[in-house]
């Protein structure tokens, strides 16, 4: 119900909608509309501010999205990365097998191997969800997308990138000479994926393009015991569900070193969950409960993965808690393949030592994080419907409106305008119906706050700020509003902002 009712909002006021929708769409396709856009990007943007200031040796980087088949002969993913997959004797239709299995038992099957999932599809005697017809046995299906580029005599086979993971490993060896040779190194690239999903489902949380923010961080293994600012904080509690809980259903507030002396992980990889939880909580500021990093069993886990938890979102619109981001210890799993298959070595040197990096990967799904922000942040109030985003990523900073449309009040509010966007804000200025109108118009998209521009502001030079959330407003000077408009972006109480309002 309130996944429909967001939808509806999502699609009515410019968020996204399903691709090419006037030719009738493709399952697991997605466009973002002028408002989603920024949305997404405000996520990119505040994700790349956080996660690239972690060291002061983390760079972003661009790479290709179309790749030759050696890459992912040497990643593993021409063998392994594949799906379950079951056919109905009946109408021919394919789903994925965990997923069939999901939608029945209400649990999540992902990782099983195949024939544990015939045995369970026996058991229950489960049949095809369209036709009621008997299943098949359970295979499987690669699910990455060939492409022929080139023509004739000239045609290579390539493939659109997976994960943005492998266009770092290609280019690790060129940015550590290009860079100051030093480890631990950081390579993020923000950008897109492709995955032949069987049953892509659950609007922006499984597509078949789609984009993710991805760290990759190349660092010695014998460093993986120790981070040299893991004692800033050893005490700083993660909230955990490790696989031991599944049945007690349980999440745990456990200090972080008590996740290196308790569930044996290393600090370097404790060091980052920290703050990777702490994004989630302390700069995008979402309800500690809505949050948790979700251990998966070994079967579960991604094949190139040696220590594999998933960051879970608690999204009321799907149910429950669901996955939006990994950590994963990929050890020299994907530098050694490269190495193999390409003849090159990825060994570096640092005074005298020769080793192949090992990795940890810090992966978002970019859409699946805006698909939870918008989750999080819709509410029905009794006489309005507002988004609640957490203000740094409200898709706008702030809605620009003359009390009326005379006696030069438009004319003050544009140059407000000009003076916010020379700032870098976002800034929607609306001069349409009573005010009223437009502070529901705004408070449907999330924009964080409203200016209002009436006839005190011609005689003292101030105007009216309101707050979406809270509604309260103060009065603020002309010329301290953009240092005004960044503290409140950056979360400081309205109180401390201004003179307040009745
Ligand atoms: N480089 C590692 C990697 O790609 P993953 O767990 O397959 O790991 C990382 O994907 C993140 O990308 C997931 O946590 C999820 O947020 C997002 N993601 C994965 N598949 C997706 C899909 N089909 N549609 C949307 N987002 C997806």
């Amino acid at each position: 119900m309130k996944g429909e009712k967001m939808l509806d909002v999502a699609k009515r006021r410019g968020f996204f909608w399903q691709s090419s929708l006037i030719h009738g769409g493709m399952a697991g396709f997605y466009d973002y509309g002028h408002v989603g856009l920024l949305l997404k990007q405000k996520f990119e943007n505040t994700w790349r501010r956080y996660f690239l200031a972690l060291d002061d040796n983390f760079f972003e980087i661009q790479s290709s999205l179309i790749m030759p088949e050696a890459v992912f002969k040497a990643s593993g993913h021409l063998e392994n990365f594949v799906d379950p997959i079951v056919k109905c004797g009946k109408c021919g239709n394919v789903e994925r097998a965990d997923h069939i299995l999901e939608d029945v038992l209400e649990e999540n099957f992902e990782g099983m191997a195949p024939d544990d999932l015939m045995a369970l599809i026996k058991k229950h005697r489960i049949n095809c969800g369209k036709c009621k017809g008997p299943l098949q046995e359970v295979g499987v299906f690669n699910m990455m997308f060939p492409i022929d580029v080139g023509a004739g005599k000239n045609v290579n086979r390539g493939y659109l990138t997976g994960e943005t993971a492998q266009g770092a490993y290609v280019n690790f060896k060129l940015e550590f000479e290009a860079l100051r040779k030093k480890l631990p190194m950081g390579l993020a690239i923000v950008g897109k994926a492709f995955r032949n999903e069987i049953s892509p489902r659950n609007v922006l949380i499984r597509m078949r393009e789609f984009s993710q923010a991805e760290l990759q961080i190349f660092f010695n293994p014998k460093e993986m015991e120790q981070h040299p600012k893991f004692r800033d904080v050893e005490n700083y509690k993660l909230k955990l569900f490790p696989v031991k809980n599944r049945k007690s259903k349980k999440i745990e507030d456990m200090p972080a070193k008590a996740a290196v002396t308790g569930l044996k992980l290393p600090e370097f990889y404790v060091y980052h969950m920290v703050q990777i939880q702490k994004f989630y909580l302390d700069v995008l500021k979402l309800p500690a409960e809505s949050f948790r990093f979700r251990e998966l069993s070994k079967e579960e886990r991604a094949f190139y993965n040696k220590y594999h938890w998933d960051i879970e979102l608690n999204l009321e619109s799907l149910g429950g808690f669901k996955e939006v981001a990994g950590i994963h210890y990929r050890t020299d799993h994907d530098l050694g393949g490269h190495q193999r298959v390409s003849g090159e070595s990825m060994e570096v040197n640092i005074d005298g030592e020769k080793f192949v990096p090992h990795v940890l990967e810090l992966s978002f799904g970019v859409d699946r994080n805006v698909y939870a922000l918008l989750d999080i942040a819709y509410t029905e109030e009794p006489d309005r419907l507002v988004l609640r985003f957490p203000r740094l990523v409200s898709p706008l900073d702030a809605g620009l409106f003359p009390l009326v449309n005379k006696d030069r009040l438009p004319e003050k509010a544009r140059e407000i305008m000009e003076i916010l966007k020379d700032y870098g804000f976002k800034v929607f200025y609306d001069s349409g119906g009573s005010i009223g109108r437009r502070y529901r118009r705004i408070d449907e998209i999330g924009v964080a706050c409203g200016i209002t521009v009436d006839y005190d502001t011609l005689k003292r030079n101030d105007v009216t700020l309101r707050d979406r959330d809270s509604m309260k407003q103060v009065r603020v000077k002309i010329n301290e509003l953009p240092l005004v408009l960044r503290k409140f972006l950056h979360g400081e109480g309205l109180e401390k902002l201004g003179k307040p309002l009745k």
